[in-house]
């Protein structure tokens, strides 16, 4: 557990909770939120299925970032994933403070043909999208729902990662070119969670600009990685993926006040030169 406390010059700031701190949107919010009292909860320190470690430092924010995020394995093991996207967001939500609990495009099925705003109701294609919805609930009344999609970051498990690897070893790839959303970058999300704070409670957008496929932003991230590979473009049917996804889950506000993430190219640039900055991270 790291927990930045209390020099003299600490009183009064906020005393914020991470959870899910080992993942990439954790290990962005620690960043963000570097001027505030955080403790970085890793799942090492609190498994949120469990009610909290004794001794936790009273927090006046909860920034609930640990999940079970491996969609396809939540077709498998609903319930293991239920028990942390549901039980663990009433756990975190229990600590009694203001919580800010990150959601999914893919609440939603896609079928609208246009982007999904805050007042849009939700429609879970796959088990991972149902348990999230159900953790909104479970995030209480005091609770910002962060409402993302995409994400990629330095760290942790994503697209972007795992396109550099393939990049690096093969002449082409095959690459969804079916589905639509917003690649959004943790660094811009996390800095947004800061605006977000400051906003009434309630459901929350939060993607960044532009939109693609997953083969448009592989292209893109060949590009500007100056990686010579080949994407080739295949159907969902051919990927052939675990769990349905929603074929345009673009997510916008329609709320006054949403905070503005950069295009999701710049997010992209950011992350890139992030790595280059810290190539082991
Ligand atoms: N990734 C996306 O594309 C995406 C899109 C939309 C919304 N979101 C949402 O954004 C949030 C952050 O996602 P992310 O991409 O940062 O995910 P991530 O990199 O997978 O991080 C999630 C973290 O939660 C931890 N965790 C899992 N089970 C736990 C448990 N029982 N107790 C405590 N910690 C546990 C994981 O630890 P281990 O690594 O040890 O399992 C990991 O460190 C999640 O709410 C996710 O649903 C993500």
């Amino acid at each position: 557990m790291e927990h930045r406390d209390a020099d003299p010059v600490s009183q009064g700031r906020r005393r914020v909770l991470i959870t899910g701190a080992g993942g990439q949107l954790g290990a962005a919010l620690v960043q963000a939120f570097g001027d505030d009292l955080v403790t970085a909860l890793r799942r090492e320190d609190w498994d949120v299925t469990f009610p909290p470690p004794a001794g936790l430092p009273r927090p006046d924010l909860v920034l609930h970032a640990a999940a079970w995020t491996n969609v396809d394995g939540a077709e498998d093991d609903p319930q293991g994933a239920a028990l942390v996207n549901v039980g663990g967001t009433s756990n975190a939500a229990a600590l009694g403070a203001p919580i800010v609990a990150y959601s999914t495009d893919y609440v939603f099925d896609g079928r609208k043909g246009a982007p999904y705003v805050e007042s849009d109701g939700p429609s879970p294609l796959s088990a991972y999208g149902h348990t999230k919805l159900h953790g909104e609930a479970a995030a209480g009344d005091r609770a910002w729902i962060a409402r993302t999609s995409w994400l990629f970051g330095p760290t942790g498990h994503n697209f972007v990662r795992t396109m550099l690897r393939l990049g690096a070893e093969r002449d082409e790839v095959a690459v969804v070119d079916d589905q639509r959303g917003c690649p959004t970058y943790v660094g811009h999300l996390a800095e947004a969670t800061r605006a977000i704070v400051a906003l009434p409670f309630g459901v929350w957008h939060v993607a960044a600009g532009g939109d693609c496929t997953w083969a448009d932003f592989a292209e893109e991230i060949f590009a500007q990685a100056g990686l010579d590979c080949r994407v080739r473009r295949i159907t969902t049917a051919e990927f052939g993926a675990k769990a349905p996804r929603p074929a345009m889950s673009i997510l916008r506000s329609e709320r006054e006040g949403a905070p503005v993430l950069p295009h999701w190219r710049e997010g992209l640039s950011s992350c890139l030169e992030a790595i280059r900055e810290a190539p082991c991270g």
